[in-house]
């Protein structure tokens, strides 16, 4: 096959950042993404209503004609209050609530410190209808961070979903055969994205053979066999299943330093190593329901009315791309891909 016409896919966990950054971020997944769910973890982190409407009207300034639609988030803390939950489910761009533990990843110094205090936030937003996102990873220094995923869900997300049946969670980004198994155990009410990366890599990508501080995130990178069970269910295609890139940029800087930071800036090449990924396992069909329809259906949102078409035809990803100040290296720099998108 050398063309796909696809619905215009979602993304249901990017981070865009702010300022000057915007003007690369939005630029590179308006054109072809539909909706993505913003993650609120700027610094400081959006944490009230308001500051999501600015921070949306900011978006929106980049996104030239397209359709591109922002759908916001709110940060939890420790001092979050049932009032803003109940405005963010009055407001008609507040979708979801994100929560960090504490310490767990990029600039989630202000998350949560003890998420059984959450429980009438949670109340709330169950009756809002708002969906809670979860960064999934305990921060314990005593938890080696290849197992802070299952302990995580053991610890703290099952006693959620048992305090909170009706409430509708996402576990973001799962890198474990745990968190498949969990979520397929689940409800109907529990669902997960995965990230292309996670896919694509396993840990030895990132630390045989020498240090790649571009293949570093959070969750970090797993074990093969947890890969392959990441890959199986995608392949299998659930609607529990659904594709959040988590493409997190960096300036070089910040990522080729002694305390390199966390996240992949993968927004650029995302949907054409997913039509590679889906191809090389001969499930090209199942591409769409990943990208385009399950992450609607569990939001409850309609599917977008407008399509994208991808074609068999290689091209090189540029090594660096201008990022404000700084410039940045997306993922896959430097190496062939064999899908491209076509222009709208
Ligand atoms: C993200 C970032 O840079 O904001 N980093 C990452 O490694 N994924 C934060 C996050 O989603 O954990
Ligand atoms: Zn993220």
């Amino acid at each position: 096959m050398n063309k796909i016409q696809i619905l215009k896919p979602d993304d249901w966990h990017l981070h865009l950042r702010d300022a000057e950054a915007l003007k690369r971020t939005v630029t590179d997944v308006a054109s072809h993404i539909h909706r993505a769910i913003i993650m609120p973890n700027l610094v400081p982190p959006v944490t009230t209503v308001s500051e999501a409407q600015a921070y949306r009207d900011r978006i929106l300034a980049h996104k030239n004609k397209t359709s591109f639609s922002p759908l916001m988030t709110l940060y939890l803390t420790d001092n979050t209050t049932v009032d803003e939950i109940k405005a963010a489910g009055d407001s008609p761009f507040v979708v979801a609530c994100k929560l960090y533990p504490a310490g767990a990843t990029t600039n989630s110094d202000s998350g949560v410190t003890d998420v059984t205090k959450l429980d009438k936030v949670f109340e709330a937003m169950t009756e809002a209808g708002l969906i809670l996102c979860i960064h999934g990873e305990v921060t314990d220094n005593d938890v080696d961070i290849f197992d802070r995923e299952k302990v995580f869900i053991e610890r703290h997300l099952k006693p959620i979903t048992d305090r909170h049946p009706n409430l509708k969670i996402v576990l973001e980004h799962i890198t474990t055969q745990d968190a498949v198994d969990f979520v397929l155990e689940s409800s109907d009410n529990i669902a997960a994205t995965i990230t292309a990366h996670h896919l694509i890599l396993n840990r030895n990508d990132l630390l045989s053979g020498g240090i790649k501080p571009d293949y570093y995130c959070l969750p970090i990178l797993k074990r093969q066999a947890h890969q392959k069970r990441l890959q199986n269910i995608v392949l299998e295609s659930h609607p529990k299943f659904f594709f959040g890139s988590d493409s997190a940029p960096h300036g070089q800087h910040k990522k080729y330093n002694a305390c390199g930071c966390a996240g992949i800036y993968t927004a650029p090449v995302m949907l054409c190593l997913l039509a590679e990924f889906f191809e090389q396992h001969q499930s090209l069909s199942h591409f769409e329901p990943f990208v385009s329809r399950y992450g609607a259906h569990f939001y409850n949102l309609p599917l977008s009315d407008e399509s994208i078409t991808l074609t068999k035809e290689s091209w090189s990803v540029p090594s660096k791309l201008p990022f404000g100040d700084d410039e940045i290296v997306p993922f896959f720099a430097g190496k062939q891909l064999s899908w491209r998108i076509c222009d709208v």
